[in-house]
């Protein structure tokens, strides 16, 4: 079984999916980080030189890729990872568990703000438009999920990932 973690930019995907990796002793690839190292430099890079769209068919090849890998894992994916069909094609055609990280926009906000990682959404949006991206996104991911990742959840997990 695979266990994909979704959720809007600074849900806490990486990190709560690192722990969950631990704490079950399952691989974790973070589909960012998948990227940077296949492309050898930032997403935000990429996101100047080839746009947004290159981005989004490069994130289903890396999906597909990491789905269909012989080993259960733990795969965070990015906040827009999961808004096309065809990454949600790829998940529906999977063996997978979703868990969709339901953080709220003040705390994801505040943690994006002080986040050394470049992101040209949140970069280049107001936070009126970032907002909008957020309420825009969260049906999809609500209707994707198997399980809703509240923060009372996650704290838990991150309590005992530090035991
Ligand atoms: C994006 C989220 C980012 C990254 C890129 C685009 C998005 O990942 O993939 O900047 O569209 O929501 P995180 O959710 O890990 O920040």
């Amino acid at each position: 079984m695979k266990y994909v973690l979704i959720g809007f930019m600074g849900a806490g995907k990486t990190t709560i999916g690192n722990a969950l990796g631990k704490e079950y002793g399952l691989p974790f690839y973070d589909m960012d980080q998948e990227i940077v190292a296949q492309i050898g430099y930032s997403v935000s890079e990429f996101f100047d030189r080839e746009g947004e769209q290159a981005f989004r068919k490069l994130e289903v090849e890396v999906l597909e890729r990491l789905l269909t890998l012989d080993e259960d894992a733990v795969i965070s994916t990015g906040g827009g990872t999961v808004t096309t069909e065809a990454a949600q094609k790829l998940l529906a055609q999977s063996e997978v568990k979703i868990l969709w990280l339901n953080t709220d926009f003040a705390t994801l906000y505040d943690r994006l703000l002080h986040d050394d990682v470049e992101r040209p959404l949140f970069i280049n949006n107001t936070k009126a438009d970032f907002k909008a991206l957020f309420d825009c996104r969260l049906s999809t991911y609500e209707r994707l999920a198997d399980l809703k990742v509240n923060r009372a959840m996650q704290a838990k997990i991150m309590e005992r990932s530090l035991k």
